[in-house]
């Protein structure tokens, strides 16, 4: 049975997924690679191996480049949250990534700045069809946060129905945490539409060794002076509850 690789770059993130594979009859079995716990077993019937990958783009290659040599896998999903770059993509929405690019990648003037040197691309795209099965799992998941979330988190992040978007996800080695580089990302790349730190790096990888690929975050802050505040309480009450609603929704499917 073709295996499923579910990544994350937070503990907090994977920690629903890890208790239901511990829980389902072909209980979880962990390897130690490379410093990160792999977690192979079944999720709803499907071979799925977990990993918490770490945080920025090394560490994400690293583990994207183990689950294909040591694991075997045949897709990769990785959730997690994001700041929120478009006009529109508020904290508390999801966003699927069609394509993704490395905003602090600059060989230039070798290169264009973005461009992967010797790539011929700034733009990795996700895999359609996954993205197009994630993107219908969210949009059932999430139709009532508070299934997904309880009434209390629902509250606390003054969350309403989450919107889900699509396009340009941006990846670098930094948390965006002011409304300069924010608005200067904006600027420079004025189709994306969430910040993140691993994604750029998977889609690399998996552009190596043609595999299909797909990426959702929920939007945890907006990127700007703010964002840290409430960060690690979103992740832990919002988007690894999002995260997992959608993951179920897409396995269990037949
Ligand atoms: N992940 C969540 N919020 C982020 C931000 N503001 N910058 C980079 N990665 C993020």
């Amino acid at each position: 049975m073709p295996r499923i690789a579910l990544i994350s770059a937070m503990q907090q993130e994977l920690s629903l997924v890890l208790q239901h594979m511990q829980h389902s009859p072909a209980s979880a079995a962990c390897q130690c690679v490379g410093g990160r716990n792999f977690w192979t077993g079944q999720l709803f019937g499907r071979d799925v191996v977990a990993v918490l990958c770490g945080i920025g783009k090394v560490s994400a290659a690293t583990t994207a480049t183990l689950l294909v040599e040591r694991f075997a896998v045949q897709s990769l999903l990785f959730t997690g949250a994001a700041g929120g770059l478009g006009e529109g993509v508020a904290v508390g929405d999801v966003v699927i990534a069609s394509a993704l690019l490395q905003h602090d990648m600059d060989a230039s003037p070798l290169f264009p700045r973005f461009e992967a040197p010797l790539y011929g691309r700034a733009q990795f795209c996700t895999n359609a069809a996954l993205s197009d099965a994630l993107a219908q799992a969210a949009r059932s998941a999430l139709a009532a946060p508070a299934a997904a979330l309880g009434d209390n988190a629902v509250a606390e992040f003054a969350l309403h129905r989450p919107q889900l978007h699509r396009g340009l996800v941006i990846s670098g080695d930094r948390f965006v945490s002011t409304k300069l580089e924010s608005d200067t990302l904006r600027q420079l790349l004025p189709q994306a539409l969430a910040v993140e730190m691993e994604g750029a790096a998977v889609a690399q990888v998996c552009h190596d060794f043609g595999l299909p690929f797909a990426v959702m975050r929920t939007i945890s802050d907006r990127a700007d002076d703010t964002a840290h505040v409430n960060f690690m309480r979103f992740i832990d009450r919002v988007a690894s509850r999002y995260s997992w609603a959608v993951l179920r929704a897409l396995l269990a499917r037949a």
